[in-house]
């Protein structure tokens, strides 16, 4: 059975003090409330090490939003994948839409990071998403696809295993306009039959999606409940330990 996720992404918010104190709230709540689900939190490089030792490993997964396409070496101010893992950190989200659109990201770069982190033993949270001019011609599908072939598909199957997805529509991300369920299942459906047609049916299967774009409590259950959506990846209601066991409770009957 693949695994239900909430998976957070600070993006650049939270000072050092304040991550650790949003990640302290968090894991007592989640100590004192089980969830029902994974539940892993991205933060800023400069958090990662603090963070890692207020959380119970066992409760909360933790992970960085980036690192370097490069192994080690003179690129001033860059994080390799192996600096992440020692953190303690057990992933790292990659080709989030903000690293395509403003850092120019390209499949061939995230497929360096991709290999890079899967080398360092991380498990990788891989965004994939259209923007509204996209779907407004309907091409959704064929760039979710090629941002799959671009970046995944020289990947084995046991690489693959170690891949989370994430279906994050650019026009719902801090938009507060939230792509409907029934959006959200006809694109992971989409994306789980591709990743059969390369990886075979178990990968298919085995592989958890989740949906990311202004995913609150509010709108979570809903989401949650459609078949191909294993969970969410969450920006802005991650700042609040509130908001996000509210969305993490969504997976509670
Ligand atoms: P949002 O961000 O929840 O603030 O829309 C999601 C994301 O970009 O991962």
């Amino acid at each position: 059975m693949r695994k239900k996720i909430v998976a957070g992404n600070w993006k650049m918010n939270l000072n050092l003090q304040e991550g650790v104190a949003l990640a302290t709230e968090l894991n007592a709540a989640l100590t004192a409330d089980k969830p029902n689900c994974d539940v892993v939190i991205c933060t800023p490089f400069i958090h990662l090490a603090s963070v890692a030792n207020v959380l119970d490993a066992n409760l909360i997964g933790l992970g960085a939003e980036n690192c370097a396409d490069k192994v080690s070496g003179a690129y001033t101010g860059e994080v390799s994948a192996a600096m992440v893992k020692s953190t303690g950190a057990q992933y790292v989200i990659l080709g989030h839409s903000e690293r395509r659109a403003y850092y120019g990201e390209t499949a061939e770069i995230l497929k360096e990071k991709v290999n890079l982190a899967l080398a360092n033993g991380l498990k990788v949270i891989f965004c994939i998403g259209e923007v509204l001019e996209e779907r407004e011609a309907e091409k959704q599908n064929e760039v979710v696809k090629a941002q799959l072939e671009g970046s995944l598909f020289d990947l084995t199957a046991e690489q693959f295993s170690n891949i989370i997805l994430a279906y994050e529509p650019v026009w719902a991300i801090g938009t507060g306009k939230t792509a409907t369920a029934e959006q959200a299942e006809e694109m992971h459906a989409f994306i789980r039959s591709t990743i059969a047609d390369k990886f075979g049916a178990e990968a298919a299967e085995n592989v958890s999606i989740l949906y990311g774009g202004s995913c609150k409590p509010s709108n979570a259950k809903e989401i949650f409940a459609k078949p191909n959506v294993d969970g969410g990846l969450i920006g802005g209601a991650a700042l609040k330990c509130a908001d996000f066991k509210g969305i993490i409770d969504a997976w509670k009957a």
